[in-house]
């Protein structure tokens, strides 16, 4: 079998356009089966390790899955009524939630396999971004906004910046956080006097709910999955052969 063009196969698994990867290449930063290529029409027979910048492409097979939480579910295998339920027809061996939704919660969860991208995707170095839709008891101020974006101290620890914004109605807020702390929007707001009737997650990182609709889940598309991966420093898994 001639295996897969390396440019092509670089390109599929998010290191970026082919153009992009061919450059790469041909500045002698990637090595199949040790050896550096810098033909990016090369084949790459399949199973064969490739590196980049020293780092190996794992050839493992990892999947992720994108779930839509409604209300009523609690992040946890264990105790019932489990996110798990909702994820049935997808193999759930290995599989963990990136954080937790609180049981009340609403909205974007996902699901990997992959550890050390869980790892990367929930530590606060990597400041990914969660964005919420927030429903209000009182309206946001100009003050709550300002206060998100100096670092709110929470019991004793200051928070990282979180940008506030809203659009007509000041009781219906977006919030953008780049960590995630135990029940934070709901403390961030209890802190500044007010209280959260309604919480969704919009977006991880890339990662959009778009319109997936309440209670599904569908696998990420390997464009999600690429740019996840670059994200946090991390070339995406390689798929060969699947
Ligand atoms: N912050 C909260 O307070 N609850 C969540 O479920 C997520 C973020």
């Amino acid at each position: 079998m001639r295996g897969e063009r390396l440019d092509k196969l670089l390109a599929r698994l998010g290191l970026g356009s082919r153009k992009e990867v061919a450059r790469l290449v041909r500045a002698g930063r990637v090595r199949v089966a040790g050896e550096a290529v810098r033909d990016p029409g090369f084949h790459v027979p399949e199973g064969v390790p490739v590196e980049v910048d020293g780092k190996p492409l794992a050839l493992r097979r990892h999947h992720h899955i994108l779930l839509h939480k409604p209300a009523g579910y609690v992040t946890s295998r264990t105790e019932e009524p489990s996110v798990y339920v909702l994820l049935s027809g997808f193999p759930t061996r290995d599989l963990f939630p990136v954080g937790r939704l609180d049981k009340d919660t609403e909205g974007l969860l996902l699901f990997t396999t992959d550890g050390e991208l869980l790892h990367r995707l929930t530590h606060p170095r990597h400041k990914v971004e969660k964005r919420y839709l927030v429903h209000l008891e009182r309206p946001a101020t100009e003050e709550d906004r300002r206060a998100f974006a100096e670092g709110l101290i929470l019991e004793g620890e200051r928070l990282l910046p979180a940008a506030l914004s809203w659009g007509e109605d000041p009781t219906w807020v977006e919030l953008v956080l780049r960590e995630g702390r135990f029940h934070q929007v709901k403390r961030m707001f209890q802190a500044r006097g007010n209280r959260v009737v309604y919480l969704k997650r919009l977006a991880l990182g890339l990662l959009e709910l778009g319109d997936l609709p309440l209670g599904e889940a569908r696998p990420l598309t390997p464009e999600e999955e690429g740019a996840l991966y670059q994200g946090v420093g991390l070339f995406t898994e390689c798929s060969q052969g699947t």
